[in-house]
Parts: structure tokens; sequence; C-alpha cells
């Protein structure tokens, strides 16, 4: 099967690259990545001669018609990803996440290929701290911040294009994704090389925010889950019940690096920040038999630290670049 990868020079999409050369190694890989700020090309350097690497970017209406018409199948991980970004320049957000989308959709219906298209679960909005429920395939969408809305826009794209023009695709929207390879502007990558330059993690506002933490291995698993064994035109959403606030991440970050509890300190808060996502992926494990294997958030999180604090050419100069961003923002 001939795939392209949009964004697989970033964090997922690498990763995703890396563990399919490992268990689908008949599938032969296409990425294409603009290689913005998040993009890492040395993330993908262990399998640069078993793949082919296109730079540029998925708006290009030419270029991605090209691509598309070549493969069977595309899996579109490429976006702008970062939350912060988008209150502050929500320009290239509707540029690559709502633009792009499109002009990939456009190709998919043309040449009749498949589409695998991955959102999160920021599309539907938070939860209170003291809610039962979880989101599931039947929530509404109710994005929050410029990145989540045009997330939420390019999934009723993809939705619409499923309806109207019968393009065979699938959508998957899952949680907060942690593991090596992550920018450094994301929370536990900040953190963790924070603390291995001697910096305190930074907690935004009160710390009681919960995210649901998946690790990314089992987010890409799932991924090929759905790509194999999901219905064409359904949406899954994918989580591993890896609810942790804030603060807990913190203090098992400091216990696992060797410095004190108290050893943080608070910045200001994200303007409209979310205050909790919780996954319901029952949806997924019955239709798919899809399960996590990284549910140990301690294990998975010290392998995390081992891997920046043995990489530190992967992260120097990006970590540099983003804390001056946070600087200016104030965070
Ligand atoms: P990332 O920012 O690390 O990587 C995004 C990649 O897309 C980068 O390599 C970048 O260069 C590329 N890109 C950006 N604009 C492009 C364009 N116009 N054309 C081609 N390439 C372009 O992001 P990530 O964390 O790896 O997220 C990947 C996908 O997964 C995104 O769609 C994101 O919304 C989704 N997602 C992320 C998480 C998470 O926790 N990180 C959770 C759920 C879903
Ligand atoms: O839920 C999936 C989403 O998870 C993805 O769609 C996004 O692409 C991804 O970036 C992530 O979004 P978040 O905004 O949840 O992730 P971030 O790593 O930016 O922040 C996680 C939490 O940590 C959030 O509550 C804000 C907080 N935070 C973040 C930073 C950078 C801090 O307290 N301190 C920090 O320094």
């Amino acid at each position: 099967m001939r795939v392209l990868v949009t964004g697989g020079a970033g964090f997922i999409g690498s990763n995703f690259v890396l563990r399919i050369r490992q268990t689908r190694p008949d599938w032969q890989i296409t990425v294409l990545d603009s290689l913005t700020y998040a993009a890492n090309a040395d993330s993908l350097a262990p399998v640069a001669d078993e793949i082919e690497f296109v730079q540029g970017s998925i708006a290009d209406e030419v270029l991605i018609d090209r691509l598309v018409a070549a493969n069977d199948l595309v899996i579109h991980f490429a976006a702008e990803s970062h939350n912060d970004n988008s209150l502050d320049n929500p320009y290239p957000f509707v540029e690559t996440n709502v633009i792009g989308t499109f002009r990939i959709l456009e190709a998919v219906r043309k040449h009749g290929k498949r589409l695998h298209h991955i959102s999160t679960d920021e599309v539907y909005g938070d939860l209170e701290l003291d809610d039962p429920g979880r989101f599931s395939e039947t929530t509404p969408l109710n994005p929050s911040s410029p990145y989540s809305s045009t997330k939420a826009s390019a999934d009723l794209l993809v939705r619409a294009w499923i309806r109207s023009f019968d393009i065979t695709a699938t959508l998957s929207n899952c949680s907060n994704n942690y593991g090596p390879r992550q920018h450094v502007e994301k929370f536990i990558p900040r953190q963790i090389t924070g603390v291995l330059q001697g910096v305190k993690p930074k907690l935004y506002g009160s710390g009681e925010n919960v995210r649901d933490w998946i690790h990314v291995d089992d987010h890409n698993d799932a991924v090929v889950s759905i790509i194999e064994d999901g219905r064409p035109g359904e949406t899954y959403l994918i989580g591993a019940d890896g609810e942790q606030n804030n603060r807990e991440i913190i203090a098992l970050l400091l216990e696992l690096m060797g410095k004190p509890a108290d050893w943080f300190e608070h910045v200001n808060d994200r303007p409209g920040h979310d205050l909790r996502y919780a996954i319901d992926s029952s949806k997924l494990r019955a239709e798919t038999g899809w399960l996590p294997r990284y549910s140990d958030i301690r294990s998975g999180l010290q392998a995390t630290i081992d891997w920046y604090a043995a990489n530190p050419t992967w992260w120097t100069s990006s970590k540099e670049a983003a804390e001056q961003v946070y600087t200016r923002l104030g965070r």
C-alpha cells in the first residue's frame, strides 16, 4: 500500500512513521511536511533511506493533487497544533488546518483515494471537574480556542465530504499525547527540558485543569486499527483512561527527576483555558479490539524523561526559541 503521511516530521507523525517501518514494513511511505518551527527533520533520520520525503504545504493545490494521485491512502496529521500560538496569531491555523484539509479533501474526491483524518478531543470543548460524563462520538462540537475551532472546522469538512461526495474516509479524535520527539513548547517536554536546564516547571493558573494522557505509540496503534478494522465514514475517539490534573503531572515529574515537591512556579493562565478533557473510547475498543499498552503513566513519563536527557541536540535550539515566545506571552 502506498501511503501519504502529512505532517510526518512533527511529534505524532514522526513517531507514526518510525513505528510503521517496524510494524508494516510493506507500506510505502511518502511524508509531506512543510517543516514549520514545530517539525524536526532529525526525527525521521533513522528511516530517511526507507521513505520518500517531500517538503511542501498541504495548502499547495497542485502539489497535494499530485501526491494524493500517486498514493492509495492519505493519513492527515499536518496541522498547526499549539493552543498558545493560536491565541497569539490564528492566521496559520486557518490556512493549514482549514484550507489545507479542504485541499486534501478535494484531491481525495477527485482521485477516489482513501483518507484518515487525525483530530483532537478539543473539538468537543471542555467538561466540569465533577462531571461524571466523558466525550463520546455523539458529543456536540463546541471548541474554545482558535486552534480547536479550526480542527472542528476541518472535522466538519471531512464529515460533509463523506456525506455529500461519498469519499472513503475515517476520522479519529484523540486526547493529549506524550512521549519522545514532542516539541518543547508543549506542557510535558517544556517541564522536562526546563528541569534538565535547572529551570522550575511553570504551572498555568491553579493547575487543576485535567488532561486525559495517552502515550503517542498507543495513539498511533489505534490509528492503524481504525484504518484496518474501522468502518468507512465513521469517527472514533481514542483515549487511554489517563486523566491527571496538571499539578499531579508536575508532582510526578519532580519526583522522577529528584526535585522537591514545591520546586515549581505559577505563571499567568491561558485565556479561555479548557478545564477538563475525558475520552470514552469504548466504540474503538469494541469495533477494532484496540487496547492501550502504556497504561502506567509513571513508567511512560520516566521513559520520556530518559529520551529528552539522552537527546539534547534534538531539542536545545528549539528550546531557546520556544522560551522567547513564552517570555513575550508572559507565560
Ligand atoms: P506538531 O505540531 O508536532 O506537528 C505538526 C507537523 O505538521 C509539523 O511537522 C509541521 O511542520 C507540519 N505542518 C504544519 N503546517 C503544515 C502545512 N501547511 N503543510 C504541511 N505540513 C505542515 O503536531 P502533533 O502534536 O504531532 O499533532 C499532529 C496531529 O495530531 C494534529 O492534527 C493535531 O491536531 C492532532 N492531535 C494532537 C494531539 C497532541 O496531544 N499533540 C492530540 C490529538 C490530536
Ligand atoms: O487534547 C489534545 C490536544 O492536546 C491537542 O489537540 C493539541 O495539539 C495539544 O497541544 C494538546 O493541547 P493542550 O493545550 O492540552 O496541551 P499543552 O501541552 O499546551 O498543555 C497541557 C496543559 O498544561 C494545559 O492545561 C495547559 C497546561 N500548561 C501548559 C504549558 C505549556 C501549563 O500548566 N504550563 C505550561 O508551561
